[in-house]
This record gives C-alpha cells, sequence and structure tokens, in this order.
C-alpha cells in the first residue's frame, strides 16, 4: 500500500532523513518509534505530499506521490484520515461539525446523513452523547477522541497517526490505543502510527519500525523488534521505553483524561 523508497530530506544543513525505506503492507497496522527529532514527522508528511523529497520517493497504491499534480493529490489524499499531535479541532465549531467537517466539505452525502455518520463516529469512540459540545468544553483525551473520530469519518483506506498518545497518562493511552485497534481493525484500513510509547507500539503495531539517523534500522513483528533484538541502538531505544512508561505508571502523570 506504501512504499518510501530511498528517501532523502534535509532543511539547511540538517540531514533528517538519509536513505530510508519502509513497507506499509494493505491492512496492517504499522508503527514508527525512534527519538524525539529524528523525522518520524518528516517521514508521513512525504506520504500525503506535504513535504518533497530531495530524492528517493514515497509511493501510494502504485502512484509516486511527488509527481502528483494538485487534482490527483486532493484525491489521494481522500484516501486519508489523519490525526496528528494535539487532535488540532476548530475550536469555533461544535464536536458534531468538526467530526463532519470533511463530510461537508467535499458533499459527499446529504446533510442528514451527515449527521448519522458523525453519531456512528462518536459511537465508534464511546461518546456518542457530546455532539453539541465545544471542544474548549472537553478534556485532552476527549478531545484525542474527537479527532479519531473525524479521523474515520470519511472512511479511509489509510490512518495516520503523528503521536496519538502523547500528553495523556497511561490509561486514557491505552484507551485511545483500544480504539486505534478497534477502529482500524474494524475498517480494515492501513494505517501508520509514530509513537515513542513502547506500550503503545506493542499494542497496536502488527509491524514495528524504527528510525534512527535518518534510515529505518528495525523492522518486523512487536516480538521481534521489543524482545529478540540484537542491534545494541534499538534494544536500548526500547528498554528505556519501557522504563519510562512503567515510571509514569507509577506516578500517574497527568490528570487530563
Ligand atoms: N518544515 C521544516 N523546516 C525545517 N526543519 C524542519 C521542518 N520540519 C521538521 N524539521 C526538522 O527536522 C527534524 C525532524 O523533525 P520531526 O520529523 O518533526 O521529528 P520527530 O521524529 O520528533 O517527529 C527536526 O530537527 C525538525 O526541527
Ligand atoms: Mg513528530
Amino acid at each position: 500500500m506504501i512504499f518510501i523508497e530511498n528517501l532523502y530530506k534535509a532543511f539547511g544543513d540538517k540531514k533528517v532523513l538519509q536513505g530510508a525505506n519502509l513497507h506499509c503492507p494493505r491492512g496492517e497496522s504499522t508503527v514508527i518509534i525512534g527519538g524525539s527529532g529524528t523525522g518520524k514527522s518528516v517521514l508521513i508528511k512525504h506520504i500525503i505530499g506535504l513535504l518533497e523529497p530531495d530524492s528517493g520517493r514515497a509511493v501510494v497504491d502504485g502512484k509516486v506521490v511527488s509527481e502528483l499534480n494538485e487534482h490527483d493529490l486532493n484525491e489521494l489524499r481522500k484516501k486519508f484520515g489523519m490525526l496528528f499531535q494535539g487532535a488540532a479541532l476548530f475550536d469555533s465549531l461544535t464536536v458534531g461539525e468538526n467530526v463532519g467537517f470533511a463530510l461537508t466539505e467535499q458533499s459527499v452525502m446529504p446533510r442528514p446523513k451527515i449527521k448519522d455518520r458523525v453519531l456512528e463516529c462518536l459511537d465508534m469512540v464511546g461518546m456518542p452523547d457530546i455532539y453539541d459540545l465545544m471542544p474548549d468544553e472537553l478534556s485532552g483525551g476527549m478531545r484525542k477522541r474527537v479527532g479519531l473520530a473525524r479521523a474515520i469519518a470519511m472512511k479511509p483506506e489509510i490512518i495516520l497517526f503523528d503521536e496519538p498518545t502523547t500528553g495523556l497518562d497511561p490509561v486514557m493511552a491505552d484507551v485511545i490505543n483500544d480504539l486505534i485497534i478497534k477502529t482500524t481493525k474494524a475498517l480494515k484500513v492501513t494505517s501508520v502510527t509514530i509513537t515513542h510509547d513502547m506500550v503503545s507500539a506493542n499494542r497496536i503495531a502488527d509491524k514495528i519500525a524504527m528510525l534512527y539517523k535518518g534510515k529505518i534500522i528495525a523492522y518486523g513483528t512487536p516480538d521481534e523488534v521489543m524482545f529478540h533484538q540484537t542491534d545494541p541502538v534499538v534494544k536500548k531505544f526500547v528498554e528505556i521505553g519501557r522504563i519510562i512508561r512503567q515510571t509514569e505508571a507509577v506516578q500517574g502523570r497527568g490528570n487530563n483524561i
């Protein structure tokens, strides 16, 4: 479904991607892990054509993303649902309007049908009764769930999640992870998720890929990457990730459920 082929990207003299290769198979959940600032977001921005590669390419559904004209790129983007860090809801719109935004914009169905679809999506994320609320009435975890409902509203073939659990306490992170698993499996979507949370990676991944110094240095099932690693860099990253998560669980980090 998605191929990243020998991707290079630098900003000025800062080399971010340096020959990254990755295959995200159709219907699978691929999780990208890696330290902060390693280029994970830069990598997935190439998948939807928000960034142009210096060399190499991203191929989605047989199409080279950087070679598409504006019309074809817009068509391709309709296949995608996205949940970015912070959920980025429109604060002046109700929850219902936020979730139905793309459906309304692209007039894909009559308005009463849109409301039904929005209610169905809010139900899927466990919040059927918040249609008329405003985003500033929601907690961090609720905002993420609204973001997730919005990401699935168009019944996308591919969903990109950029740090969906960052800033949430471990309990809410697990709720979001379970919803990601439930919604992606129910819709049979191909998903690519960025996280630095090893517990989340382990739960939601069919395959885990680790980005390090501009390249994917490990790829495999969670079991292979997390428990049968010989590469010292990957091993260290996985172990530190586990310790951080345990510490957070003990301290009960955050109170933004
Ligand atoms: N549009 C941009 N212009 C300049 N530098 C950027 C841009 N986007 C990302 N970077 C830089 O690229 C590096 C990788 O960023 P990013 O992909 O966001 O990291 P992360 O792995 O944390 O998601 C960072 O040093 C960041 O400052
Ligand atoms: Mg990022």
